[in-house]
């Protein structure tokens, strides 16, 4: 295995490929390099790793003499990763081709190609599902020939299916279990060309959710940089660009936001060096290699650039602000963005619960996003109590800023609340993305990292009111400021309350115990809290902020609340205590007797000694390491989620916080 991650948003993947010539930084785009006709060095803006076309140079006598002398390497004149297609796009195209999967796979093992590709059957969208299953079974046929053929050539193998998610799946599921190295995803560039995005995605996400986490997954023929951050936050890594020259051929300039026509344009649109030295009027009156070799350098810029942000954006954890922005570019685009709300279930397992940015609401397809499908269900791990007391949004962190909440209130069921705030009444914040803020979690990311508009929307109105319809039911008694009633309408929700007025103002303070409590609930499941801080535990706040710090029980640390983003890092005992507590296997990694020493020591737990673990771990979140005995030898932070850290076999899995338990 020759692929690891290092870095998660979404689906997307900061992750290394391992080749022959050297290391793919991925996500990677491939620009696409003609034999024998390329003349721009695209090295020089910017590729690590390039594709070209192995059936071109096989069917050119004189460019397969120099490719089986002297390699692939040499005669396109790259000495990193090359990837080589197998003549399957000419297929497609012309519908025959003059070479065979056997002969156009030993050819690619002999001019040294880095990642080969079996001649697979791009099956085009819409057609009968018995075509498509026809040409699956033979695709499916090929790469297991290829793996016959194949010496040390690492290998493509291209998920089929037409427009059949079932298909998609089972193929990928099929290949998954063979031993590829890369899972490009095929025949998508009608999709792409009729901007049937909405398509694509059923299509992307029916083959990533089927196929092993472990191994990179190419999405073939995309090579326009709108589509690069959507393609990655459904868990692509790999893009080639043919785009850059089709494009400059066509006078076309590419961009992030969609693509420009030369002759429309009065300003160049960005700051490449291309766009700095020319302007439109003499880039239209040269002549015509000039200039397409110029737009072509244009092309390969805002490519490399998008690919960049794109990385960024995954390290600092806002890729989906960064996808939102972009499939605001066509309406197609927002379909495309749309339909990731029927997959948000599978997106939450992969989107780290933590992240270095805030959350910010850009639109009302920001409700879709898995970070409030996870709080919605997250919450449900907090018990609640007899009186429910319902407040407006205020600056965050709430509890910090409730001074202006006034002193009229709707009676929304049971009896109404009076004077001081008791034991028994949840004081909650409702606000939107995230609706439902039990006031103890006010602190906790996301819920105090984000920001949306202070005027709500009407998509968002109409989500508070159906969460609050079911959150009420868990309470005997409900009041709600009356701003807030105003604010969601909820006087047509709930269409008998009754207004009334206190004479004295509410005093709302959030009881620090039951704040660690609750806060470890959400984090790591119902009852954690109670079972991690008994009451008699000390509470040590910052001096400088006030907030919560750490938590002992006598002179041992428990745990220590992160002031980033409000979440428990424990210590030793806070360790012991959640082992003690949760039940086998939640939150626990199991590894091996080999790591076992490792892991006593503290050191970091690489994903090839993890015998088993909790399919339900995110990236980022508090694990318990224990031996098959489940025995507690260390505790740390994961860095893939349980999925990820059962298949892969490279790379590291735990970052390791204390070992000697
Ligand atoms: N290039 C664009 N689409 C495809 C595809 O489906 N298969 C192969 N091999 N190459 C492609
Ligand atoms: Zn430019």
């Amino acid at each position: 295995m020759n692929f690891e991650i290092k870095y998660k948003d979404g689906r997307g993947r900061i992750g290394n490929l391992k080749t022959p010539h050297g290391m793919i930084k991925t996500p990677a785009l491939m620009p696409v390099i003609h034999p024998g006709k390329q003349t721009i060095n695209v090295k020089d803006y910017g590729a690590e790793v390039v594709i070209t076309n192995a059936y071109l140079i096989y069917k050119n006598q004189d460019l397969r003499e120099i490719a089986e002398k002297e390699g692939v390497h040499s005669l396109i004149n790259f000495d990193g990763p090359i990837v080589t297609d197998s003549g399957s796009f000419q297929l497609s195209e012309y519908g025959d081709i003059e070479v065979s999967n056997r002969e156009i796979l030993e050819f690619q093992e002999r001019i040294s190609t880095d990642i080969g590709t079996s001649l697979d059957i791009p099956t085009p969208p819409s057609v009968k599902k018995e075509r498509a299953q026809r040409e699956l079974e033979i695709t499916l046929e090929r790469a297991k020939e290829a793996l016959e053929v194949r010496e040390n050539l690492m290998l493509n193998s291209v998920v089929q299916g037409s427009t059949y998610p079932d298909l998609r799946s089972k193929c990928a599921d099929k290949l998954g279990k063979m031993d590829f190295e890369v899972h490009p995803i095929g025949a998508v560039v009608p999709l792409m060309e009729s901007y049937r995005y909405s398509e694509l995605v059923d299509v992307v996400m029916a083959s990533v959710s089927h196929l092993p986490d472990s191994r990179p997954r190419h999405l073939m023929g995309a090579g326009h940089p709108m589509i690069f951050g959507l393609a990655v936050a459904m868990g692509c890594d790999l893009f080639d660009s043919a785009a850059y020259i089709l494009y400059a051929e066509d006078d076309r300039l590419l961009m992030p936001h969609g693509t420009l026509k030369l002759e429309n344009l009065h300003e160049m649109p960005c700051s490449c060096e291309v766009c700095s030295n020319y302007s439109p009027e003499e880039l239209r009156s040269m002549e015509k290699e000039k200039r397409t070799e110029l737009l072509a350098i244009h092309n390969l810029r805002i490519s490399f650039a998008e690919m960049r942000l794109v990385r960024q954006a995954i390290i600092e954890g806002s890729l989906w602000e960064l996808v939102e922005q972009r499939c605001r570019a066509h309406p197609f685009l927002l379909d495309a963005l749309r339909k990731l709300k029927k997959y948000r279930e599978d997106l939450e397992k992969y989107d780290p619960p933590y992240k270095k940015s805030a959350f910010f609401y850009t639109g009302p397809e920001s409700l879709n996003r898995p970070e409030v499908y996870r709080h919605l269900k997250r919450l449900e791990r907090i018990p609640t109590k007899k009186r429910l007391l319902l407040l407006p949004r205020s600056r965050k962190p709430y509890s910090e800023h409730l001074y202006e909440l006034g002193d009229e209130f709707y009676q929304i069921k049971g009896d109404p609340l009076k004077g001081q705030l008791g034991e028994d009444v949840q004081v909650t914040v409702v606000d939107v993305p995230f609706g439902i803020i039990p006031l103890e979690l006010d602190q906790v990311y996301p819920l105090a990292q984000n920001e949306s508009p202070n005027d709500y929307d009407e998509d968002s109105i109409k989500l508070v009111k159906n969460l609050l319809e079911s959150y009420i039911q868990n309470f005997d008694h409900v009041t709600a400021s009356a701003k807030l009633v105003d604010q969601f309408r909820l006087k047509s929700t709930f269409p008998s309350i009754e207004k009334y007025s206190i004479n004295q103002p509410l005093e709302v303070v959030v009881d620090d115990y039951q704040r660690i409590v609750r806060i470890a609930d959400y984090q790591f499941g119902e009852g954690a809290g109670e079972n991690l801080f008994n009451d008699s535990v000390q509470i040590v706040k910052s001096r400088n902020t006030g907030k919560i710090r750490h938590v002992y029980d006598g002179d041992e640390l428990i745990a220590t609340l992160r002031a980033s983003d409000g979440i428990f890092v424990l210590a030793k005992e806070g360790a012991r205590r959640l082992h003690r507590y949760l039940p086998y296997p939640k939150n626990r990694v199991v590894v091996n007797k080999d790591a076992e020493p490792f892991a006593r020591e503290g050191k970091s737990i690489f994903a090839k000694f993890v015998i088993n673990c909790d399919i339900d771990i995110h990236a980022k979140e508090e694990v318990l390491i224990v031996n098959e005995e489940d025995q507690l030898l260390a505790f740390g932070k994961s860095i893939l989620n349980g999925k990820e850290i059962l298949d892969f076999n490279t790379g590291q899995a735990i970052k390791t916080r204390k070992g000697g338990l």
